[in-house]
């Protein structure tokens, strides 16, 4: 009987920490129940059939033994060259048809590429019968996003293994959950415009070169920051919460890498009563997150698309991979 496995795993939002998280900083990352699945089986032809038809990637190939030579077309960078990991870490049993299929588009900044590779990592380990840790896990799906795309923090690698909403340190040095109230009201706005990870982390990463002193400063403010929304969100102090992405937000504004768009949405949302406002992930486009009085949730939202932004409706803490 042919075996099939198929695994998913949660996209994340960032809440608080983005790009102070890649000098050594916390942050603190959701898991969203928006999700990726990859189903896997052997194939017993010798190389990867890859299929991501939400991506209009079609029945890709690869011979095994090329694994990451050669030019790999974006769509499947991650799922190749995890696949080659997967092969040097564990062995591989055979040629692999691969599927993925999202329930986000890619366009939002869910960390589609992170989700892809977890849920790709899980079902070769399922369908390997491997008994693999969370670590484990951790470790050969950050090391493939660092071989892609050469930066990165694995923030949304820990947001897609473990889910909930995590305390984080670049790495896996530390990834310790932590109950977020359950009264907090967040909206989510997407820009419209997609943002480029790397370009934006390369950016800062030119800044912090160029003025070290300033920038470190922020990454020390940001830091502390996230140290303080740790402390309270078990406290539930929610209009501190609020204040709190302010002040994130005004030191992300000053690292350039919030926009047009951003800038218009945020302010709108907070004149229309919300407590707090800030871009979510890397920035120059992508998501925006608002919070206010649950009361007020319809009047925020209308707020958000009355200045060009698109409401996303998305659960937070959602479960990390599994099974399907
Ligand atoms: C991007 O969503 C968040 C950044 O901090 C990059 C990273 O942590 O890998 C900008």
């Amino acid at each position: 009987m042919e075996v099939r496995i198929t695994a998913s795993a949660p996209g994340k939002l960032m809440l608080f920490g983005e790009h102070a998280v890649v000098y050594g900083y916390p942050c603190i990352v959701t898991a969203v129940d928006k999700r990726m699945r990859a189903s896997v089986g052997f194939n017993g032809k010798g190389k990867i059939a890859v299929s991501a038809p939400e991506v209009g990637l079609n029945e890709y190939q690869k011979k095994i033994s090329s694994l990451g030579k050669d030019r790999i077309p974006k769509p499947v960078r991650f799922i190749e060259v995890l696949v080659k990991n997967f092969k040097n870490n564990f062995g591989l049993g055979g040629g692999l048809d691969i599927v993925t299929e999202c329930d986000f588009s890619a366009d939002y900044g869910f960390g589609s590429s992170a989700a892809v590779t977890v849920s790709l990592a899980y079902g070769l380990a399922k369908l390997h019968r491997l008994k693999t840790t969370k670590k484990e896990l951790f470790e050969i799906c950050y090391k493939t996003v660092i071989d892609v795309q050469g930066v990165g923090s694995g923030f949304d690698i820990a947001a897609a293994i473990y889910g909930g909403t995590l305390y984080y340190i670049k790495g896996g040095k530390k990834i310790e959950p932590l109950s977020l109230d359950k009264r907090l009201s967040i909206s989510v706005g997407y820009t419209g415009v997609k943002a480029d990870t790397p370009t934006l982390v390369r950016q800062v990463a030119e800044q912090y070169h160029h003025n070290k002193k300033e920038v470190s400063e922020i990454f020390i403010k940001i830091g502390e920051i996230v140290d303080k929304v740790r402390e309270g969100v078990s406290v539930g102090d929610i209009r501190k919460f609020g204040k709190l992405m302010n002040e994130n937000q005004i030191l992300l504004h000053k690292l350039g890498v919030s926009s047009r768009e951003l800038d218009k949405i945020i302010k709108t949302a907070l004149e229309s009563g919300a407590w707090g406002a800030k871009l979510s992930g890397a920035g120059g486009g992508d998501c925006m997150l608002t919070l206010g009085d649950k009361k007020d949730k319809d009047k925020i939202e209308e707020a958000i698309e009355g200045a060009g932004g698109k409401v996303l409706e998305v659960g937070l803490g959602a479960e990390g991979v599994r099974i399907e």
